[in-house]
C-alpha cells in the first residue's frame, strides 16, 4: 500500500469538507481524489470542479460503492456521521470522520463496533492535536520538562457566536464547541477524567438561551492521576480567536499564546501595541488541519493505528453529556454515571 496512490471520496462539501478536499488535492502527494457527493449537489459539483475530483456522485451510497477507493471523509453535518460511519465500515473503506461521533453513546458505540468489526482504520477530526503549540505541551508533559503536571488551564473563546440556525443543531456548546476542549485536556496530560463540575451562564446573547444552550463556561475536571484542569469557554472575545493552555507543573510550567497574523509591535509616545490574532478557526488552525490528513493518510498507507481513535472520538462525547448533567442538575458529575452503556475500563480496552 505504501507506494501506490490512495484514493479517497468526501461526504460532505460544506466549510470542512472544502479545506480537506484543497488539502488532499493540493498539498499531498500520493493521493488522489476520486469521487464527492452532498446532498446538496451544486456545493459538490464546485468542489470537484476546484479540486479536479473525477466523479460528483448522487448519493452515499452510490460514493461507497467505488470498488477501489480506499478511504472516505465524512464531513456532513454531526448527525449524519454515526450512519455514514457505519455504511463506509460495511463497504470497507478507511474513515476519517469529523467530530463529534456522534450527540449520543448508543449511535457511537454502534458506528464504533461496525468499525471494529469491519477491521477498518478510524480517525476522528480533532485537529488541534496536531497544531505545533499544543504538540510541544504535550512533549513537555511527556519528556517531564516541566515535573509532573498538577494545574491544566485551558482559554478557548470564539471571537462571536454562531448563526442560531447552527446553535440549534450543533448539539449545544459543549458537544460542538468544548469537546475540542476535553479532547485537549485528555490529550495534553495523558490520562482520563472522572468529574466534570460546570459553572455556566448565557452572558452573550440571549437568544441563545431560547434554543436551549449557553455561551460561557468554566468547566473544572478532575483527572484520574490527581490533576485539576479548568476550561474558559465564551462564544464571544472580541478581540478575536483566543485559545491558550497553560500546565503548571512540579518543576516548571508551560504555556502558550495565541496565534497572529504579524508579528509586528507599533511603539508610539502614548502606547506600544499589536495587530489582533487570527479572527476565525479556519486561519488560526490551518497548519493542523493539514497535519491531520497528512497523518490520516501515512496511517492508511503504512497500516499504523491512527492517532485520534474511536475512542479518543467517544471519551470527549462522554464528557459533553457529563457537563451538560452537571449544568442542568448543579452538581459534579462523575463520568460513571453517564458512561451506562460500557465502562470507561471497557472503552479504553478499545483504544
Ligand atoms: N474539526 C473542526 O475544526 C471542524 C470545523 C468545522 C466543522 N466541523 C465539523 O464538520 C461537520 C460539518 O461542518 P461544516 O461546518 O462543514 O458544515 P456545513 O454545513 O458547512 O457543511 C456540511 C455539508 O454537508 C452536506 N450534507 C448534509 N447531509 C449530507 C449527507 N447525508 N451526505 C453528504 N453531504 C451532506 C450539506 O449540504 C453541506 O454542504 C460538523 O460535524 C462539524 O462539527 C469540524
Amino acid at each position: 500500500m505504501s507506494q501506490r496512490v490512495l484514493k479517497v471520496g468526501i461526504l460532505g462539501a460544506g466549510r470542512i469538507g472544502r479545506v480537506h478536499a484543497e488539502t488532499l488535492a493540493f498539498r499531498l502527494p500520493g493521493v488522489k481524489l476520486l469521487a464527492i457527493s452532498d446532498v446538496n449537489t451544486q456545493a459538490a459539483r464546485q468542489v470537484a470542479e476546484r479540486c479536479g475530483i473525477p466523479i460528483v456522485a448522487d448519493s452515499s451510497a452510490q460514493l461507497l460503492a467505488q470498488p477501489d477507493m480506499d478511504a472516505v471523509l465524512i464531513c456532513s453535518p454531526t448527525d449524519t456521521h454515526a450512519s455514514l460511519i457505519e455504511q463506509a465500515a460495511n463497504s470497507g473503506k478507511h474513515i476519517f470522520c469529523e467530530k463529534p461521533i456522534a450527540f449520543n453513546l448508543e449511535q457511537i458505540d454502534r458506528a464504533l463496533d461496525a468499525v471494529h468489526n469491519a477491521g477498518v482504520k478510524l480517525q476522528i477530526g480533532f485537529n488541534r492535536r496536531f497544531d505545533a503549540n499544543f504538540a510541544r505541551v504535550r512533549q513537555a508533559v511527556t519528556t517531564g520538562e516541566i515535573g509532573d503536571p498538577m494545574r491544566l488551564h485551558i482559554v478557548s473563546r470564539d471571537p462571536a457566536p454562531p448563526p442560531l440556525s447552527y446553535i440549534r443543531v450543533s448539539g449545544g456548546i459543549f458537544m460542538d464547541m468544548t469537546i475540542h476542549d476535553f479532547d485537549m485536556a485528555r490529550y495534553l496530560i495523558g490520562d482520563e477524567v472522572e468529574e466534570i463540575y460546570v459553572s455556566g451562564a448565557v452572558m452573550v446573547d440571549p437568544e441563545i438561551k431560547t434554543v436551549g444552550d449557553l455561551d460561557t463556561a468554566v468547566i473544572l475536571l478532575r483527572f484520574r492521576n490527581g490533576v485539576i484542569g479548568s476550561i474558559d469557554n465564551s462564544r464571544r472575545a472580541p478581540y478575536g480567536y483566543d485559545q491558550r493552555v497553560e500546565i503548571l507543573g512540579s518543576a516548571g510550567k508551560i504555556e502558550t499564546s495565541n496565534r497572529y497574523p504579524t508579528n509586528a509591535v507599533i511603539s508610539s509616545a502614548t502606547s506600544v501595541y499589536k495587530d489582533l490574532p487570527f479572527n476565525f478557526f479556519m486561519d488560526r488552525y490551518a497548519e493542523s488541519y493539514i497535519e491531520e490528513m497528512r497523518s490520516f493518510v501515512d496511517a492508511v498507507r503504512e497500516n499504523r493505528p491512527t492517532l485520534v481513535s474511536g475512542v479518543d472520538g467517544r471519551m470527549p462525547a462522554v464528557m459533553a453529556l457529563a457537563a451538560r448533567r452537571s449544568h442542568d442538575e448543579r452538581r459534579p458529575v462523575r463520568l460513571e454515571e453517564i458512561d451506562s452503556a460500557m465502562s470507561l475500563a471497557e472503552a479504553l480496552k478499545h483504544r
